[in-house]
């Protein structure tokens, strides 16, 4: 029971400062492109300073061209422990101590079970979770030791690229869909085993207008058939996956930690439209 003169210790909601990221360092791998560089850009907006990081170095120069805060600029390939090591040194040595983590890249091969060869699998598997497992581990490690000194008054985030495929399979997405499962289970372990000083949950989204999906765009009839299957009868844009990131990232969510949040349109709980052509109207 509540008393009369109750009140919530010291605790007065600012708008203003829920989702502010201002003196948060925030690194972002895979930040050159699509989801990657529309959250990058996302987070400098909300105040943050950025470290970009990925494989391709004229995707992250233009990236950084776009910043407002001072950040830095790192080429990396994240299956490389160490290029993983020196990104994370530089990092260190030039903002001292690291906040926030979107561990980010990945790639598909679309292929039936039959069709994928060995080779294929383990290179959808070594980009997308051996990379990730290493980038969390060593980007967990120093964002759990800044923290821990705080003794759990507050704590850093991690936040991890999964996939609608987390939850929900198709046909041809056997390596990305194992790769996606497994992140959805590692993100519940690292965030069971660095509570309370570091958050980890993860992101899936449905398919999102960037290069990754561009093979499929391209196919009126695959697009039609992808578009269908969520209740929005779209494909998101990156902007559209900022709004999930930022609230991750910021002290908006501090109670989340070990979820799955996803920006998918409605997709993994619902059925698709095929056969309801009187819904298709505005699409034809
Ligand atoms: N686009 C979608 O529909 C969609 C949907 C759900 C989840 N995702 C996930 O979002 C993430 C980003 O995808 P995207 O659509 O922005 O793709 P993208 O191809 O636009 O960007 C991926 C980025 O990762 C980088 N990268 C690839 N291998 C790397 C490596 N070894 N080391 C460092 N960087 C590397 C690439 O250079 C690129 O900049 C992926 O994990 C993807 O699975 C995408």
């Amino acid at each position: 029971m509540v008393e009369k003169d109750w009140v919530i210790d010291n605790w007065i909601i600012k708008p203003e400062e829920m989702f502010n990221l201002k003196d948060k360092i925030a690194i972002v791998t895979g930040a050159a492109s699509g989801l990657g560089r529309a959250i990058a850009l996302g987070l400098d907006a909300f105040g943050a300073n950025v470290i970009l990081a990925d494989i391709n170095e004229q995707g992250l120069e233009e990236v950084s061209q776009e910043l407002q805060n001072d950040h830095l600029v790192q080429k990396m390939d994240w299956t490389k422990l160490d290029d993983v090591k020196e990104t994370l040194k530089n990092a260190l040595k030039e903002f001292n101590h690291i906040d926030i983590s979107f561990n980010i890249p990945g790639i598909n091969i679309r292929k039936t079970v039959f069709d994928l060869t060995y080779e294929e699998w383990n290179k959808v598997i070594n980009i997308n979770l051996n990379g990730m497992f290493q980038f969390a581990k060593e980007a967990g490690k120093i964002i759990y030791d800044y923290y821990k000194q705080f003794k759990g008054r507050k704590s850093g985030s991690m936040i991890n690229m999964a996939s609608v495929f987390a939850e929900i399979v198709m046909p041809r997405q056997v390596a990305y869909a194992a790769s996606k499962g497994a992140i959805r289970q590692m993100t519940k372990v690292m965030a069971a085993e660095w509570a309370p000083y570091v958050r980890v949950n993860a992101i899936g989204p449905c398919y999102i207008e960037t290069p990754l999906v561009k093979q499929v765009m391209e196919d009126r009839k695959w697009y039609d058939n992808i578009r269908r299957q969520n209740v929005l009868r779209r494909f998101g844009k990156p902007e559209e996956v900022v709004g999930t990131a930022i609230f991750l990232a910021s002290d908006a969510s501090t109670l989340y930690t070990g979820n799955l949040l996803m920006p998918d349109a409605g997709w993994h709980w619902f059925g698709g439209w095929t056969g309801l052509e009187e819904f298709e109207d505005e699409w034809k």
